[in-house]
């Protein structure tokens, strides 16, 4: 990992990380479902892609992507804005529509086509939408030892990668097969019960190898197409 940084682009949060996430880590993102897990991540493609013309590539396998791209419309993230530095792939359409592919794994279609397309590309930031997805499909026999190859194959690409994994409801576990101890970094994303009937989008790095991280939990927030994570000052219970 060099000494260059990869800004969320979520205000207020990037300062509690020294200024970022160091290029080339491996980082998970972490929450249970409709916890802004897809437009975090794809926020941090479209602001570097828009701020500094740094291209990403944005790899679904669990959202078609017309549904993604229709979202992040909506929410003043179109990938209209940033063409030729944004690309979306939806891995589950590729390997329908290709049925030479049909008996290749998962994980087989997925490198085939980040490999080609870093060589074709460059892309310097990917994320994958998510993880679990690709372990069940990829139908896994050992998955601790696959997900450590994964992960070094993710490291010699050259890239910064964002890794989307699902949490389950009322487990307090970041993940099931070691992804937590594999990952440089994890930046979780809960909702949190204020009271007895408010909740509050929240945001917290849990860990940044080689940075000094405030582990805090922020208020997250969406405003105008930007995020932006407070202190949080109310009491969650
Ligand atoms: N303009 C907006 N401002 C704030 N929140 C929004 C806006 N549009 C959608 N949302 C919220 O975003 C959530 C969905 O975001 P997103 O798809 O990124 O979450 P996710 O964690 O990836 O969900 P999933 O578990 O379904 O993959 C919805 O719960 C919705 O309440
Ligand atoms: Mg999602």
């Amino acid at each position: 990992m060099g000494d260059e940084l990869v800004k969320t682009y979520i205000d207020g949060f990037d300062d509690k990380m020294q200024g970022g996430i160091p290029a080339g880590s491996v980082v998970l993102l972490v929450g249970q479902p409709g916890t802004m897990k897809s437009s975090v991540a794809y926020n941090i493609l479209f602001n570097n892609a828009r701020e500094n013309g740094t291209k990403g590539l944005y790899v679904t396998l669990e959202q078609g992507a017309k549904s993604l791209s229709n979202h992040m419309t909506k929410m003043g993230m179109s990938p209209k804005d940033v063409v030729d530095r944004l690309e979306i792939v939806d891995i589950g359409l590729i390997r329908k529509k290709l049925t030479a592919l049909a008996d290749q794994s998962w994980v087989q279609v997925f490198k085939m086509y980040t490999k080609n397309l870093k060589e074709t590309n460059d892309y310097q930031l990917l994320v994958i939408d998510s993880l679990p997805v690709l372990n069940v499909l990829a139908k896994f026999d050992n998955p601790r030892e696959e997900l450590f190859h994964l992960f070094e194959w993710l490291r010699d690409l050259n890239v910064t990668t964002f890794l989307i994994t699902e949490m389950t409801p009322d487990t307090p576990k970041f993940a099931l097969h070691g992804e937590d101890f594999l990952a440089d970094g994890i930046i979780y994303l809960r909702m949190a019960e204020i009271g007895d009937i408010s909740v509050q989008r929240q945001i917290r790095c849990v860990k940044m190898r080689s940075a000094n991280h405030n582990g805090d939990y922020h208020s997250l927030l969406f405003d105008g197409g930007r995020f932006k994570a407070t202190r949080s000052i109310a009491q969650s219970r």
